[in-house]
């Protein structure tokens, strides 16, 4: 692991990776990135270029990503179109970068022999009903929801058959929802948090009792590099910290950090198809690779999130406006 190819690491959760590789790595990584909407290579502005490069470029372009997967010995898949309420407006980047981005990955891959991992979602188990006892594991069936998320589950299935048919060197990790620095202002967490800032109430899909599995993104980062270190082969590991919380939890705490009433919120239109609660059971991990997430009290972490989106206006800011009007113009 000298060398790291890290795709999409200009985006929210590829950029901490990059942070946390250089941090606890002596590899030297490599960031290739579109710079779609989504990305801020801002972030990576930061680390030194001895350790890290970014070659803006599209994952789709097999004759790029041969090049660059010649040259790597790892390769850490994040690059996509992240986002469900625009895969409901528009589904053909989803299907570009998610479907036909990772299946050349592969091929690239499979030529150079290259190790893979491939970061993915829980997402692709569908929902469960909110006094569901179960929790997502490893052998859950597939039954995703949102072209999103389909196509996050065709990716995983690519990959599945590629170590299969091909004998790949491949991991999947299939993670709960993330939060921390850097995400972007479309996205629940940091809308609710720049609205508030911006003095204005938070948005609520329809009741707002969908529940989601948080996990602070450095948490996933450290999960990421242990599969890589001591993942096996061919094997799928599920990321997730026991952090289930409604979305009306999550917006009461946001405004109780900020000193304004529980109940000053609207309810939006809610999302078409709405996947109603994510829960991930992350005993495999934990008991094969002695991962533990350190972010272990949800409250303090949204605090920190929170203050950050307060010290990072100049970041955000430009992208809000546009953010708010196409939310507004679908009712939301
Ligand atoms: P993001 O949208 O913030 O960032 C995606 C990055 O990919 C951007 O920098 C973008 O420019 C880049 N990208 C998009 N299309 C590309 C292309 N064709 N070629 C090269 N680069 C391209 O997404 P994120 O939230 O950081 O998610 C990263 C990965 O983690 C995704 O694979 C996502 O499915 C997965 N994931 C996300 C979460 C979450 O809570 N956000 C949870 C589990 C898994
Ligand atoms: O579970 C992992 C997934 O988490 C990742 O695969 C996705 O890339 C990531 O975007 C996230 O998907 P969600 O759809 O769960 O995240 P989002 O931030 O869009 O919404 C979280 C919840 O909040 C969801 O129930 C919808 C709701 N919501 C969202 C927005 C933007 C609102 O109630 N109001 C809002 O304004």
């Amino acid at each position: 692991m000298d060398r790291i190819l890290v795709t999409g690491g200009a985006g929210f959760i590829g950029l901490n990776f990059v942070h946390h590789l250089v941090e606890h790595t002596e590899a030297t990584v490599t960031v290739l990135d579109k710079l779609t909407y989504a990305a801020s290579p801002e972030a990576l502005a930061e680390l030194s270029s001895d350790r890290v490069e970014l070659v803006v470029g599209d994952v789709a372009d097999a004759s790029l990503v041969g090049r660059l997967v010649a040259d790597h010995d790892t390769v850490v898949h994040f690059a996509a179109e992240s986002h469900n309420d625009n895969s409901l407006a528009d589904p053909s980047p989803f299907v570009h970068t998610n479907l036909v981005g990772t299946f050349t990955l592969l091929e690239a891959v499979r030529r150079s022999g290259a190790r893979l991992h491939h970061v993915s979602t829980d997402e692709v188990y569908g929902d469960l009903e909110l006094d569901d006892p179960q929790r997502f594991t490893e052998q859950t069936p597939y039954n995703p929801s949102s072209p999103y998320s389909s196509t996050k589950a065709g990716s995983d299935l690519l990959v599945r058959a590629w170590v299969r048919s091909f004998g790949i060197h491949a991991t999947i990790s299939n993670c709960s929802n993330n939060y921390g620095p850097w995400q972007h202002v479309e996205k629940f967490i940091p809308r609710q948090v720049t609205n508030v800032i911006d003095g204005g109430r938070p948005k609520l899909y329809g009741a707002g009792l969908n529940v989601r599995d948080w996990i602070h993104t450095e948490d996933h980062s450290s999960a990421v590099l242990a599969i890589l270190e001591r993942g096996r082969s061919g094997e799928t590991y599920l990321i997730g910290a026991d952090g289930e919380r409604s979305n009306l939890d999550v917006v009461r705490q946001i405004l109780r950090h900020v000193g304004r009433p529980e109940d000053d919120f609207d309810h939006v239109t809610d999302r078409a198809g709405h996947d109603l609660r994510y829960a991930i059971d992350s005993s495999k991990i934990r008991a094969e690779l002695g991962w533990e997430p350190s972010y272990d009290d949800f409250e303090a972490g949204l605090a920190a999130t929170i203050d950050w989106y307060v010290e990072h206006e100049a970041w955000w800011r430009p992208h809000k406006a546009a953010t708010e009007a196409a939310y507004a113009a679908k009712g939301q």
